[in-house]
């Protein structure tokens, strides 16, 4: 049997696993915002991998890298465009995900025009998919408007309901979840917190924009969390100098401490 791309040492292993790892950080999917699931695999691998392992092993490799579109800067955001000299290897071909998980292996042999059948265990995974996979192809542009929709319906009916309006504040933009410790001497419950800072945030010419985090206090016998803001603060905070080891903001002349975590997560 002919060779395919994949076992070729032209095949940009470095650039797919380099695309890969962007797509994972801040860069992700949307969709995969709607619900937290382990070890998705970045759209960009599984579009390489499956379109590699369909393409003969003497390939032209920039054209290879141009169909994938590794030549933009979130592949992923883009559809791969096959040339039509190479349709022949992906038209007919079908694929199989016996743990499909959230879709991304069978969404990528969709947009390279295979068939895909996703098999998975889990109820919500299985509807999730139906979403992915079959919906949007389906229904087209008038799924969004559904989704809209009925998302603002769901939002505007909870907004009245009286049990979570006594949770959530209207003004409120996040909240976060911590664990809480009680102190076995003083019975207060301390959150535990792992990280006080809410935003660090630079330009790209690596100017900061953005800093704030979190500090905690006492109000009356209890802990409570004050935001420090320094956007509200200062009217430039673009000279700041952060030191990130010590947690050390210098804006102005003026010093900040961002707290020292009260919790570490297990490395190993
Ligand atoms: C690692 S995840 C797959 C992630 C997926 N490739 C993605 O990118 O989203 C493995 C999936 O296999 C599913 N699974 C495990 N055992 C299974 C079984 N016997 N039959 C079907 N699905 C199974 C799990 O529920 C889980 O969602």
């Amino acid at each position: 049997m002919q060779k395919r791309f994949i076992e070729s040492l032209e095949f940009p292993i470095g650039e797919v696993n380099q695309a890969s790892s962007s797509e994972k950080g801040p860069g992700r999917p949307p969709f995969w915002e709607m619900v937290f699931w382990w070890t998705r695999k970045p759209l960009i691998g599984a579009r390489a991998v499956i379109a590699a392992s369909l393409l003969p092993e003497d390939v032209d490799a920039e054209k290879f890298k141009k169909m994938i579109c590794l030549d933009k800067s979130s592949p992923h955001r883009n559809n791969p465009e096959i040339p039509p000299e190479w349709k022949e290897f992906f038209s007919g071909k079908k694929l199989l995900d016996p743990f499909a998980g959230f879709g991304n292996i069978p969404l990528e042999a969709l947009r390279l025009g295979l068939s895909a059948t996703a098999v998975e265990l889990i109820p919500t995974a299985c509807l999730f998919l139906k979403a992915v996979l079959e919906y949007p192809k389906k229904f087209g542009k008038e799924l969004v408007e559904d989704v809209e929709r009925w998302g603002n319906w769901i939002t505007e009916k909870l907004k009245e309901d009286k049990d979570l309006k006594e949770i959530y504040d209207d003004d409120v933009a996040v909240y976060i979840g911590t664990w809480e410790i009680k102190c076995p001497w003083c019975k207060r419950w301390t959150p535990a917190i792992g990280n006080f800072w809410l935003a660090r945030v630079k330009d790209s010419r690596k100017r900061y924009t953005r800093l704030a985090f979190m500090k905690p206090k006492l109000k009356g016998d209890e802990d409570a969390i004050d935001i420090v803001d320094l956007n509200k603060m200062h009217t430039d905070i673009s000279g700041a100098k952060v030191n990130t080891k010590n947690r050390e903001i210098l804006i102005d002349g003026k010093t900040y401490k961002v707290p020292e975590a009260n919790i570490a997560s297990r490395k190993n």
